[in-house]
This record gives C-alpha cells, structure tokens and sequence, in this order.
C-alpha cells in the first residue's frame, strides 16, 4: 500500500507503517471498490479501527456519516469534534422520514424531464425494497404483485403521474391511506376486478406497514423528517442508544430505515466530497430477513458515484447468510455482495468462523491462521485483504486521546467501580476502602 491516507498502525511482517485509503486504491488501480468490509468477534477492536481510520482521513478532507449508532459509542467521539449526534428515540423529538426525498426536492426543477424520470425511478425503486423490508420484518413476505402495487401507490403519492409538478413530500402512513382506502383508479389500474379484491389481497402488507406505524418505532420514521444533517461537519451521527430498550428487532428496523435514508441523502448530496459512511452492526439488518439484505445490497450497487466509502461492521459470514439456506436466494445475495466490498479487514475469530471466512472468502491457508491464533492475542490486530492480494497483519495503534474518546467498555468499567466500592462498603472497612479504591480508580482512568 502506498503512504496515501489515514496511518492506521503498523504491518507486523514488514515493520512499517500501515496505510490506509480506499478511494486512492480505487485510483490507481489496487481494487475495484472503495468499500470496506469488517469482520470480527465483539470486543476485538473492530469500531475502534473505524473511528481511528475516520479521524486519521479527515485531515484529508474526508467526512464521515456514522448511519446508526446502535449502542451511543461515537457520540463521545463526535461531541470531542464539536458535532452534535442526531438522537432518536424515546424522549426525542427528532424525527427521520424513511420515504424522505431529501436533496431531490431541491434540484428536481433544474433537471431535464429525462433526469427527472430516471431519478424518481431509482428513488421509487429504493423505496419499494424499503418497504417490502419492513413488511418482512414483521412476518409478510411481499409478493410480485404487492411490489407493483406499491410502485403505484408511491408515484401517485409523489405527483409524478401529474406533469410538470412539483413531488410531494410523502410518509409510510400516506401509503398504508393508500392501500387500506384505495382511490378508483389505483385498483383499476392494477388490474384488479374491483376494489375488494385488491383490499383482500394486499391486506397483509397493509397490515405489516400499519404495525410498523403503530409499534415501537412509532413517531420516529413516518413523520417529515425535522433533522438536518450538518454536511460541513466533519462526522455526523445518528445515535440509537435510546431504542436499546425496545428489542432487537426495531433496532434492526430502524437501522434499515435510516441506512436507505440516508444512503439517498448521501448519494444525493453533490459536493464532491469523499464521505465515508459507517454501518456499525449492519448484521442486525442483515437478520431481519432477504429483503433487509436486498435492500443493503441495493444501496451499495446504487450507489454512483466511487466518492462513497461504505464500511460495514459484521461479526461473521454467517451474518450474511442466516437468513436463508446455502444455495437459496438469500445466499447467493450475500456471496455476491460480497464482492462489493474490496477491502476485508479481518480481526480475531474463532477457529470454526476462521475456517467459515477462509470459505467465503477463498484465503489461503496462513491467512485462517492469521485470524483464529495471531489476531485473538491483543487488540487492534487484523489481517487487511485487498482482493485477491495477500492478506497484511496490521496492529491497530490508537492514540491516548482516541482511547479515551472511544471507550467501548466504560459502562462496564463503572458498574464494575460501583459494585466494588458497595462490597467494601458493606465489609464495615468502608472509610478506609473507599479512600484507596478512589485513588486506584483514578490511576486507573488516567492511564
Ligand atoms: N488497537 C487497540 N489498542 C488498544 N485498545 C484497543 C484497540 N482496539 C480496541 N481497543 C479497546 O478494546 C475495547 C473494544 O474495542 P471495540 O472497538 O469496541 O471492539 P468491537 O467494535 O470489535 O466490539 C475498547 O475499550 C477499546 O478501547
Ligand atoms: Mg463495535
């Protein structure tokens, strides 16, 4: 690799310095994509490697979207920057529209009537993927039909059957109005018989976006949007540590959500700036069902332009293929979308995981053992895979500064504090305990 980009530590065979910048690969040639894939088991240093690379490009003008933070680890992070994470959840107001036009409201009048057919398809389409998503994710598998019915309902919801109009701005419940108080035209030219068949047969996705409405993600994504992404920041996130309480699915929901949210926001978003966009704990997502994993996938090939650095954090290749049987569609998806990501970063697994990734991702056999024994023995270790190069052992080298920012185990750390100073409390020692423990207590933070 050349010295271009964010030095991220250094590679344990040659000795130097390891770089590390994807859009210059992409450049001269080393791979195809600039995106990133992280693979790893929790705790081995994976986000810490991210927020490193992040803050290591900025010098070079590159920006970073943090596209759900699932656990509030980056806010540090970003306040440490002087940027303000958007909160979601409950207790706050701020609200992200999951059908949100974004900057396409703002240039549709400068485009031709050409541009403005092929941008509203590719949003319309996107936005089809999202839906039937969400349906998945509550039980309902949407067919053919519910697809086309909902590219129907979307287009006349956005204005783009009445010519030379402005879109109009549109929410899930419009669509769940649509299809649960059909206007005339739209069955018929759906080609139902009549306006009870088509509420009989698109009852169940109905159903499942009226859930999604009304569940425990109500409020948050099927308002207008009353966020505004600071585009000048250097990162911005979006932190979901409040929807911890509320179960894994609506936290995978919600990631699905703002991933397509802000996958259009991003690719819209002209600068010409490199941005990187960060989907820590994608695999959530990626359980929530083959169209989660569609609509993931549809993201990255959509994406046109090659100054979109998409990272994703994962924990192993099965989070790719759970959510279908080897050689079903949802495998052959995820083979697939793995080559979308040119770069693998492979940290500390466990020998079965290795010999699974080794699989999936044709290494050679140093390599797998790279990753079960060498990256298990200290943090920060990875095995850095360009294509079809040899993977490079790369030691992570985070600063004093970042490690105290970017402390993934700090709520672990305190809990652990108080419930020995209870103990030594409730030992009868406690004026003297309490005293040392806190001298030891803030040895400890300080190194
Ligand atoms: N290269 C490194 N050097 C020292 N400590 C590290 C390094 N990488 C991670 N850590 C520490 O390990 C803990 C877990 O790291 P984290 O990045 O959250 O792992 P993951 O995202 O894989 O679960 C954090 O407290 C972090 O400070
Ligand atoms: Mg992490």
């Amino acid at each position: 690799m050349p010295a271009v980009g964010a030095r991220i530590g250094y590679d344990v065979t040659a000795g130097g310095a390891f770089y590390f910048h994807p859009v210059d690969a992409v450049l001269n040639g080393t791979c195809t994509n600039p995106n990133v894939v992280v693979f790893g088991e929790p705790g081995t240093g994976k986000s810490s490697t991210v927020v490193a690379a992040m803050l290591r490009m900025m010098p070079f003008g590159v920006k970073t979207l943090i596209s759900g933070d699932v656990k509030g680890e980056y806010t540090p992070v970003l306040k440490a920057l002087g940027a303000t994470p958007i909160v979601l959840g409950p207790g706050s107001p701020a609200r992200v529209n999951a059908l949100d036009l974004g900057p396409l409201t703002a240039r549709w009048d400068t485009w031709t009537a050409r541009r403005q057919r092929s941008e509203l398809t590719w949003i319309l389409g996107r936005w089809v993927q999202l839906l039937t998503a969400l349906a998945e994710a509550q039980g309902y598998a949407a067919t053919v039909t519910d697809e086309a019915v909902l590219a129907a309902v979307l287009r006349r919801a956005v204005g783009a059957a009445d010519a030379n109009t402005r879109l109009r701005p549109i929410t899930i419940p419009d669509v769940h109005r649509a299809l649960a108080d059909p206007p005339d035209e739209l069955w018929r030219e759906s080609r139902f018989a009549d306006r009870r068949q088509f509420l009989d047969h698109l009852r169940p996705i109905t159903d499942a976006l009226n859930n999604l409405v009304s569940g425990p993600l109500a409020g948050m994504f099927d308002a207008a949007t009353n966020v505004e992404l600071d585009w000048d920041a250097p990162a911005q996130s979006m932190d979901l540590s409040r929807l911890d309480s509320r179960g894994d699915k609506a936290v995978a929901v919600a990631l699905t959500c703002l991933g397509s949210w802000s996958a259009i926001a991003t690719d819209l978003q002209d600068d010409g700036e490199i941005r990187i966009v960060v989907r820590d704990e994608v695999w959530r997502q990626m359980r929530l069902g083959v169209r989660a994993l569609m609509s993931f996938d549809s993201e990255l090939r959509l994406s046109r332009k090659h100054k979109i650095i998409q990272i994703a954090l994962v924990h192993k290749p099965a989070d790719f293929l759970t959510v279908g049987d080897a050689g079903s569609q949802a495998a052959s998806i995820a083979r697939d979308m793995l080559s979308l990501f040119s770069t693998r970063v492979l940290f500390g697994q466990t020998t079965r995981v290795a010999t699974e990734l080794g699989d999936a991702l044709s290494l050679a056999e140093k390599e797998r053992l790279a990753i079960s024994g060498w990256a298990n023995h200290r943090r920060g270790r990875a095995l850095w895979k360009t294509e079809n190069q040899t993977g490079r052992k790369v030691q992570t080298v985070l600063s004093a500064v970042e490690r105290r920012h970017f402390d993934t185990n700090i709520q672990l750390r305190s809990t652990y504090r108080n419930s020995r100073r209870e103990t030594s409390r409730n030992s009868g020692a406690a004026d003297v305990a309490s005293g040392s423990i806190g001298a030891r207590d803030n040895q400890s933070v300080e190194t």
